[in-house]
């Protein structure tokens, strides 16, 4: 499939996505959105895709948020439908089974922090900087920021920056836990990488089970435990499990198949 706003490579079962509007710092219009969505059933069921990068082309922006240029005609309705939209694809990245994690390579503003939020974790170039700033034009995020912010860094901060506009560098981003690692821009795309090297070498249903597990903590409708009986219950019947147990015993690597 291909796609007007994304550019994609795989390469040993890694996909990588760049949003590619750099000349408007990749703000997130509707042919990004219909890409993104199409994209997820993409991933979803292309076995050869193991796990997935999300960044953003050229070096200023990873996603400087929603494109305020599609705002100006939009009413209350209209307002309302898009925000159930951009929640609704955010939430299949959140929910893919598979490893989604943002290559954070600049300005990641509004919808464009929203998106890095959505993805499983996050890594950050030093010249990356976060925020929300909705409020300078009147706005609040619409795409899950107000709740994946208290979720990544609490209540207290989330509704300063939420309120303030204030952005925040790459290095006070991960003091606060909203991204893992920080590296030079050059670097970025290599170590996301080669975490997902190391992730993809373990058995994708048991990745599939911790993803689910962890994502129902956010989840009020559904008690997390259970859950992670449920998931630990499903494992034990994969080829997988057995193919790890057995590999442990055996001293040997074990050869995952996703079964
Ligand atoms: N929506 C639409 N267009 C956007 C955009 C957005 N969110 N962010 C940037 N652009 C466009 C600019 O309008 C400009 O287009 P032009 O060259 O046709 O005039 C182009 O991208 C470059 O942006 P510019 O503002 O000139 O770059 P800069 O380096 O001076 O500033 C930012 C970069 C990210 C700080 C600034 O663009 C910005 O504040 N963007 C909006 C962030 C925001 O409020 N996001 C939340 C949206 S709800």
């Amino acid at each position: 499939m291909t796609y007007s706003t994304l550019l994609t490579a795989l390469d040993n079962g890694i996909l990588t996505i760049t949003i590619n509007r750099p000349d408007k710092m990749n703000a997130l219009n509707k042919d990004v959105f219909t890409d993104l969505n199409n994209i997820i059933t993409e991933i979803e069921s292309n076995e050869a895709v193991k796990s997935v990068i999300i960044t953003g082309a050229g070096s200023k922006a990873f996603v400087a948020g929603a494109d305020i240029s599609e705002f100006e005609t939009l009413d209350k309705n209209d307002a309302i439908a898009l925000a159930v939209r951009g929640q609704d694809i955010f939430a299949r990245i959140e929910n893919c089974p598979k490893p989604i994690v943002a290559a954070v390579n600049g300005f990641a503003l509004g919808g464009g922090c929203e998106l890095a939020m959505a993805c499983h974790f996050r890594l950050a170039s030093d010249n990356a900087k976060f925020g929300q700033p909705e409020v300078n034009l009147g706005l609040i995020p619409g795409y899950g920021g107000t709740q994946r912010l208290v979720h990544l860094i609490g209540k207290g901060k989330a509704t300063e920056l939420l309120i303030s506009a204030q952005l925040i560098d790459a290095n006070e981003a991960k003091q606060l836990g909203l991204v893992n690692y920080v590296t030079t821009p050059e670097t970025l795309l290599e170590e996301t990488r080669k975490i997902l090297d190391i992730i993809n070498t373990k058995a994708p249903l048991a990745i599939a089970g911790c993803i689910k597990a962890v994502n129902s903590v956010y989840n009020e409708t559904v008690d997390g435990y259970e859950v992670e009986i449920s998931e630990f219950g499903n494992a034990f019947a994969t080829h997988d499990m057995k193919e790890g147990t057995t590999a442990f015993l055996e001293k040997r690597k074990p050869k995952f198949t996703g079964g």
